[in-house]
C-alpha cells in the first residue's frame, strides 16, 4: 500500500530547503524544519515569512492560507525534533561527509519506516545512503530554485533504491503540483550535467574580460529567451554552492576540464561575495537576499549621450545580401528612419528581397504594430539596387551574404576600394573570424561584426563584435547604430560563436550526448531544462528549429577553434546530418514532425 505522508522534515533552511518548506506547508502537510543553530532558524524563517507576504501583497495566496500554512510548520534546531516524520529532505550545504553525518543521524533518529531523501544537486546519492542501515530507504528529491516556483522535480533512484520508495515519491510530487523525472544517479543528474559547464564557461568569459556582466547575461536573454543571464543565476544558486557542484561534478563526472571551476569563483567565495544571499556576487544587491540589484562600481552609463561617444554620424545604410538576414536588417533599418541601399546581385533577386520586406511590413500593419503611413515611408527610404558602386556615399555598410569566408573577403575588397573615408564596414557573419574580412581591406579599424539574430525585426540582440584591429571610433558607432535601432547591442570579442553561440551549442551538444549515452528521453531531458531551468525550449526542441546541420556547422566550429575536447560534436548529431533528419525543415530531426 502507498504510503501517507502527513508530516515531513527539512534539514537546512537556507536557499533550498526554506523554499521546500514552502512547497509541502502549501500542500497541506506539516513540517519539521530543522537548522543547525537559532539563528540559522530565524533566518529560515524570515525567508518564509518574507515569500509567503510576497505572495499575499501580489493577491496569489489569501492571508487565512498564508496563517494556515505557516501554522503547519513547526521550526527547531537539531535533528531530535524529527523521530516521527514520514519523510526528511536534508539540503544541508554541498558536502559529501556532512550529508553522510547527518544521514547516518537521521537514520538513528527517525522512524525505521521513513524515507530519507536528500536534495543534492550533484552528490552521489548511492554514497549518501550507504551511510544509513536503510539505502533502499534513500532515494534523491532534487527541486529546483526557487523551490515554490519551479515545477520540475528530479527524482533519483540509486541501484538499492526501492521500487515502492520511488513510486511513493512520484506520487507525492504529483500532489505537490510538480513534474517529476526518474533517473538513475550520475553527477548533476539532468539539469545540472546540463547547465553547470555552461554557467561556469560565462564565468570564464567574464574572468577574462571577454564581454561584461550586463552584456554576457543580456546575449543569453535576449537571444536565447533565457528567464537570466548565466551571471545571475550563479548570483541565485550562491556561487559557493555553485563551486561545490561544479567541483563535484567535475570529480564524479570524467574531470571534463569544462566543469573545473573557473578561479573566479572560488576568489569571491573567499571574498564572501556569494550572490543574492549575501548581497553581494556578479551582482550587488539592495540588501542579503533581496532580488533588487542596485548600481555598483561596475554599472555602466547607458545614456544616449554615452553610447554615442565618439559615434560617426550614419544616415546612409548599405545593405548586402539577399537572403533572410539580408531581408530582415533592410526592414530594421528602414523602419528605424535610416536611408537603406540594398544590393544584390541581381534585379531578380532584388524583386524578390523587395518583395518579402513589404510582405513582413504588411504583416506588421496587419498587427497593428505599424501603421500604413508607416509601411510606406519606411519602404520610401529603400533603394533597390544591383550594384555595389551605388555603395559609394553610405556611412555604414551591413553585409549580410552567404557564410563563405573567400565570398565575404572578396566583397570586402571590393567595398574598401568603392566606399569613402570614414565608413563603417560591418559583416553579419555568425561564425567566421570577422578579423579575416576586416583583413580583406586597407581600414580594419573601421570593419566590425553586427551579428543580428532571426528574425532580425523580432530579436531584440545584436552582438557587436571587436576585432583587435577595430577603433574605439568604430565599436562607438556601432553601439549608437543598434541604440538607434532599438536593439541591445552587447559587445564581445572576436571568437569563435561569440557570446551566444558558444554559450548555447555546447549544451546543445551536450544534450545530445546525454540522449546518446541512454541516462533519458529527449521528452525528459526536454522537460528537465523547460520546467527547472525555465528554457522557453528543451534542447531537442531548439536543436530540431535550428536544424542539425546547422548546429553541427557551428558545433564543429567552436571545437575547431577553442580545440576544447568537450566540445567534440556528438557523434549522435553526426549521424543525423548524414542520415539526412535535419530538424523541422526536413519533416525529421530529433522527432518526427510529419506525424504532427
Ligand atoms: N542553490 C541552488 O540553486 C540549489 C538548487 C537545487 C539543489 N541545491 C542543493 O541543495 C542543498 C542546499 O543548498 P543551498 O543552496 O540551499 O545551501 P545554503 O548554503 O543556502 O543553505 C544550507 C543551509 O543548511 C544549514 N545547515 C548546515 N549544516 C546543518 C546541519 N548540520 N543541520 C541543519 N542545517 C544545517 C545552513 O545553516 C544553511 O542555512 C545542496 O545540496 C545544493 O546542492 C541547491
Amino acid at each position: 500500500m502507498a504510503r501517507e505522508f502527513t508530516s515531513v522534515g527539512v534539514v537546512g533552511l537556507g536557499t533550498m530547503g526554506a523554499g521546500i518548506v514552502e512547497v509541502f506547508a502549501r500542500n497541506g502537510i506539516d513540517v519539521v524544519a530543522v537548522e543547525i543553530s537559532a539563528g540559522a532558524l530565524e533566518r529560515g524563517r524570515a525567508t518564509l515569512t518574507g515569500s509567503t507576504d510576497r505572495a499575499v501583497a501580489k493577491g496569489k495566496l489569501a492571508e487565512a492560507d498564508r496563517d494556515a500554512l505557516l501554522a503547519r510548520v513547526d521550526w527547531q534546531v537539531g535533528l531530535d525534533a524529527l523521530h516521527s516524520v514520514d519523510l526528511v529532505i536534508e539540503a544541508v550545504p554541498e558536502h559529501l561527509d556532512l550529508k553522510q553525518r547527518i544521514f547516518a543521524e537521521l537514520d538513528r533518529v527517525c522512524k525505521p519506516e521513513a524515507i530519507l531523501a536528500t536534495n543534492t544537486s550533484s552528490l552521489s546519492v548511492t554514497e549518501i545512503s550507504v551511510a544509513t542501515t536503510r539505502p533502499n530507504q534513500v532515494i534523491g528529491i532534487h527541486f529546483f530554485n526557487p523551490a515554490p516556483v519551479m515545477k520540475l522535480v528530479e527524482v533519483v533512484r540509486t541501484v538499492v533504491t526501492s521500487a515502492d520508495v520511488v513510486a511513493d515519491v512520484e506520487a507525492l510530487c504529483e500532489r505537490l503540483g510538480k513534474v517529476d523525472v526518474t533517473i538513475s544517479d550520475r553527477a548533476g543528474f539532468i539539469a545540472n550535467a546540463l547547465l553547470f559547464g555552461y554557467l561556469n564557461h560565462a564565468v570564464g568569459m567574464f574572468e577574462s574580460r571577454y564581454a561584461t556582466r550586463e552584456d554576457i547575461d543580456a546575449a543569453m536573454k535576449l537571444g536565447c529567451g533565457l528567464p537570466m543571464g548565466p551571471l545571475a543565476l550563479m548570483d541565485l544558486i550562491g556561487l559557493d554552492t555553485a563551486y561545490e557542484i561544479l567541483d563535484t561534478m567535475y570529480r564524479r563526472g570524467g574531470r571534463d576540464r569544462r566543469h573545473a571551476p573557473v578561479p573566479l569563483i572560488k576568489q569571491m567565495v573567499t571574498a564572501g561575495l556569494l550572490g543574492r544571499k549575501s548581497g553581494r556576487g556578479f551582482y550587488t544587491y539592495e540588501r542579503p537576499g533581496s532580488p533588487v540589484v542596485v548600481p555598483d562600481e561596475h554599472t555602466p552609463v547607458s545614456t544616449g549621450a554615452a553610447l554615442a561617444d565618439g559615434a560617426r554620424a550614419i544616415a546612409k545604410v548599405g545593405v548586402v545580401g539577399s537572403g533572410t538576414m539580408a531581408t530582415g536588417i533592410i526592414e530594421v533599418f528602414a523602419k528605424a528612419g535610416y536611408e537603406v541601399i540594398s544590393v544584390t546581385r541581381g534585379a531578380e533577386k532584388s524583386a524578390k528581397v523587395c518583395e518579402a520586406v513589404k510582405t513582413s511590413l504588411n504583416k506588421g500593419v496587419v498587427r497593428g504594430k505599424l501603421s500604413e503611413e508607416g509601411r510606406d515611408a519606411a519602404l520610401g527610404r529603400v533603394t533597390w539596387s544591383a550594384t555595389l558602386d551605388h555603395l559609394a556615399d553610405v556611412d555604414l555598410v551591413v553585409e549580410a551574404v552567404v557564410e563563405e569566408l573567400s565570398v565575404k573577403k572578396a566583397l570586402f575588397a571590393s567595398l574598401d576600394e568603392i566606399c569613402k573615408p570614414g565608413v563603417v564596414l560591418a559583416t553579419t557573419t555568425s561564425s567566421l573570424p570577422v578579423i579575416d574580412v576586416a583583413m580583406a581591406t586597407q581600414r580594419p579599424a573601421d570593419v566590425i561584426g553586427l551579428h543580428f539574430f532571426n528574425p532580425a525585426p523580432i530579436m531584440p540582440l545584436v552582438e557587436i563584435v571587436q576585432t583587435i584591429r577595430t577603433s574605439a571610433e568604430t565599436a562607438a558607432t556601432a553601439r549608437a547604430v543598434c541604440a538607434g535601432l532599438g536593439k541591445t547591442g552587447v559587445v564581445c570579442g572576436d571568437r569563435s560563436g561569440f557570446i551566444v553561440n558558444a554559450l548555447l551549442f555546447p549544451y546543445l551538444n551536450d544534450a545530445v550526448k546525454m540522449l546518446e549515452a541512454s541516462y533519458s528521453t529527449a521528452d525528459d531531458i526536454d522537460y528537465a531544462m523547460k520546467l527547472g531551468c525555465g528554457y522557453p525550449m528543451g534542447p531537442f526542441e531548439l536543436l530540431d528549429v535550428v536544424g542539425l546541420d546547422v548546429s553541427l556547422a557551428i558545433q564543429r566550429e567552436l571545437y575547431l577553434e577553442l580545440r576544447e575536447p568537450g566540445f567534440a560534436p556528438a557523434p549522435l548529431l553526426e549521424h543525423l546530418v548524414t542520415a539526412g533528419y535535419l530538424g523541422r525543415k526536413s519533416g525529421r530531426g530529433f522527432r518526427d514532425h510529419t506525424k504532427r
